[in-house]
This record gives structure tokens, sequence and C-alpha cells, in this order.
């Protein structure tokens, strides 16, 4: 089977790395990838975002299923176009990614389909959350505490152009919540936590994810099979309803609150940086059950969760994220995957054959064990060995877990 990849980021490559060890795949081809993907298959230049050239490529290439990444081309169509010329795909058609692609939609879907979400607010009074409606590349939600930040933020907002949801504020830890869904019914992959804020401590600007682990104490394959029930399925139909089945990952952030589960968003793909926590642990074949999703017939497909955990520091730009790094030589790959660690690439390029620095979120060290704390010793442990001038990231990333926090206590 010959795979087509699209993307280029951390998730990617964790995605690539799990993809070639099915034994049915025979060609993985990735456009544009990155210098971790291109050792595992042929990238090759095209930008995902363009619908023709990505089909154009899919044909030439004779490709069986494209699995796509981000979520900006499956937002624009590109799935349609794809579909729509005799391809297979792994990802939402427009209408259906428009769960994550516009919030007012978002919040009309889960209200018909009855799905717990935060109360939606007329008035933009602290606390509040600001919401621009489209895609805002992770600038589109203000967080405000008091009314000085609703002002700030709706000065922001409206420079994006666009509607407005305003929304109550919950408090609260928020987990990630990943199903592989084929337009009707989906299997859950295991609950991951993803850490958005700049600084140690949840504090400092939002980030695309500074690092993640999974499973998360406390959600079990039975807590995970609610949860889905609860805000995964209502939506699946909803959507069929409206004749938008959804195939793809739906990829549902909530938080637990003392009311139950509440859903704070949905994304129409897998998550960065928590694939790279979530593939180590799945056992048997992602392709096979990504091959079912899209033919629109998961039935009989099954993935167990490996025992164990898996623990994914992000290594990244001194200035991220308001400036990306270029060019600086990175040293301590080899040495780090030496430890048994996973190192996954996200914003790197080569040059004269060395890997150098070339973006905001550059490096992705995952550990693996036998708990939270021992994947979460070994990723430090391999990330400690990489340096680049500037490099940065995150002490604390799954350190509460590891010692015995769950979301329910903080
Ligand atoms: P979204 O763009 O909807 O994914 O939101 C991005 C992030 O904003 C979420 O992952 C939360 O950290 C935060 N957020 C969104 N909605 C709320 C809410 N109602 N209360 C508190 N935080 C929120
Ligand atoms: N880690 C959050 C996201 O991928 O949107």
């Amino acid at each position: 089977m010959r795979v087509l990849l699209l993307g280029s980021g951390g998730r990617e490559h964790a995605l690539a790395w799990k993809l070639v060890q099915s034994p049915k795949l025979t060609e993985l081809h990735a456009a544009p990838g990155n210098p971790g993907i291109a050792s595992l298959g042929q990238c090759h230049p095209v930008r995902a975002d363009d619908a023709e050239a990505v089909l154009g490529l899919a044909r030439a290439l004779q490709i069986d299923l494209v699995v796509v990444g981000p979520e900006v081309p499956l937002v624009a169509g590109l799935a349609d176009v794809l579909r729509a010329g005799g391809v297979s795909v792994f990802g939402p058609s427009r209408g259906a990614a428009a769960i994550e692609g516009s919030k007012l939609f978002a919040k009309e879907v889960m209200a018909a389909a009855g799905v717990p979400t935060a109360a939606t607010l007329t008035e933009p009074t602290a606390p509040c959350v600001l919401k621009a409606d489209g895609l805002a590349a992770g600038k589109g939600v203000v967080v405000c505490h008091t009314q000085a930040e609703v002002e700030e933020g709706l000065s922001e907002l409206v420079g994006l152009g666009g509607d407005l949801v305003i929304e109550e504020l919950l408090e609260g830890p928020e987990i990630s919540v990943f199903a592989l869904c084929d337009g009707a019914t989906c299997l859950a992959l295991p609950v991951a936590q993803d850490f958005k804020r700049a600084e140690d401590g949840d504090v400092g600007p939002n980030t695309g994810g500074m690092g993640s682990f999974a499973p998360v104490p406390g959600f079990d394959a039975e807590a995970i099979e609610s949860l889905v029930d609860l805000t995964c399925r209502p939506i699946l139909a909803e959507l069929a309803e409206r004749d938008h089945p959804f195939i793809g990952t739906l990829f549902t952030g909530l938080m637990p609150t003392p009311d139950g589960p509440r859903v704070l968003e949905y994304n129409c793909r897998f998550g960065d940086p928590e694939t790279q926590s979530l593939v180590p642990l799945i056992q048997g074949d992602l392709l096979e059950v990504l091959v079912a999703c899209a033919a629109g017939d998961l039935s009989g497909a099954q993935l167990e969760q490996a025992p164990g955990a898996a623990v994914t520091v992000v290594l990244a730009a001194r200035d991220y994220p308001a400036r990306g790094d270029t060019g600086s030589p990175i040293s301590g790959i080899g040495a780090a995957k030496a430890t048994g660690a996973l190192v996954f690439h996200a914003g790197t390029a080569l040059r004269d054959g060395s890997v150098v620095t070339n973006g905001g979120r550059i490096l992705n060290v995952t550990g693996v064990g036998s708990d939270i704390r021992v994947a979460c010793d070994a990723a430090y442990a391999a990330a400690d060995l990489i340096a680049w001038d500037g490099v940065r990231r995150r002490e604390d990333i799954a350190f509460a877990a590891s010692r015995g926090a769950t979301p329910a206590t903080g």
C-alpha cells in the first residue's frame, strides 16, 4: 500500500514512524515532510494546502491512501478535492472539518447534539472567553479574567475580522480525547494531556504545545468510552445527519468539571504534540485502521493500548512563540536516540548534511516507560543530550501526573 502523508511537523513525523511499522505499507511519501520524515520515506516539495498539486502528486505516485496532518487544508476542502479525484483520504470533508473551522458552527452542532459545553454568553463581561469564529493559528481565543482583558481581547479579535463567540470561562485542567472515525462510528485512543503555555507552571503566552503525556491517570478504557459516548458519538451522528459524515480524527478538548465534562473545542485532526505521546502506546496496525476509516467501515478494526506511558518534551527556539530560529546547528540527536527515546523532528532543516533549526518548535523528545515517571525521566534524560544555541524547554512536563495528580485533583 502506498501512503501519502501531508504536513511537516512533529505530529507527522510521529505518524510516519508508526505507519512504516505496518506490514501493509509498501511506500511512504510525504509532502512537504521534514528531515525526520525523510529518513522514513520520500518527501516531495508540495504544499499541503495546494489541493490541485496534492491531487496531481497522489495520482502520479498511485497513492492508495492520503493521510492529512494539519487543519488548514482540511478546513479549506482538500479532502473533497481528493475524493472527487478518486483518491482515498483519511481526513474530513470541508463540511465536517467546519467543526474546527467555525466556532459558531461547532457551538450550534454541540447544542443540536446535546453535548455539554461552556455556556454561550450574550455580553462580553469578565470573566469570559472570547473566540474568533474562524481558524486563527492559535491566536483566536482570549481568556479574560478582568474587564481590561476583555477590552484588549475584543480589539485583538476584531482585527482578525469575522464573528465572535463569547463563552463562560471554565477553570481547571484540560484533557485531549482522540477518536478515529469512519463517518458513523469511532475507535478511541488513550486520553492525552498537552501543555499549552510557554513557561513552567502553566504561565506565559499560549503556544502550539510545549509537551504532552498519555495516558492520563483516571481515564481507563471504560472512562474513555463514556467520554466518547458523551462528546464524540453524538457529534458524529449530528454531522452524518447533516450530510457531513466525519472521516478522520475527531479531537475533543475537554475539561472535567464538578458538574461533569465540558467540551472546550473540537479539532478535525490529530493533536500536536499529543500524537507524539500517543503513537508509541498504540498496539496494532494504525494504517489498517486509517484505511478502514477512509473506506467508511471500521467494523472489525481494533487497536490495543500498550502498557505503560509516554511523555513528550518539546525543544523550542529561544524566542518561541514570538519568533522561531533558523540555521543553528543542532547536536546530540543521535545520542538522544541511543538512550532508547524517540526524537521527532518539527522545525528542522538539513544544511550540508547536518540538522539545523528551522522554526519555533524544533524537536520533540518522547520517552516511553512502565509509568509516567519512568517515561518522564527517559524523555528529559534524552532531551539533556540535545543542544543548540538558544534551545528552550519546559521542565515540568507531566511532572504533577508523574507524582500522582489526576485532572480531578489538579
Ligand atoms: P480553542 O481555540 O477553542 O481550541 O481554545 C483554545 C484554548 O483556549 C483551549 O484549549 C483552552 O485552553 C482555552 N479555552 C477555550 N475555551 C475555554 C473556556 N470556555 N474556558 C476556559 N478556557 C477555554
Ligand atoms: N495540542 C493541541 C493541538 O494540536 O491543537
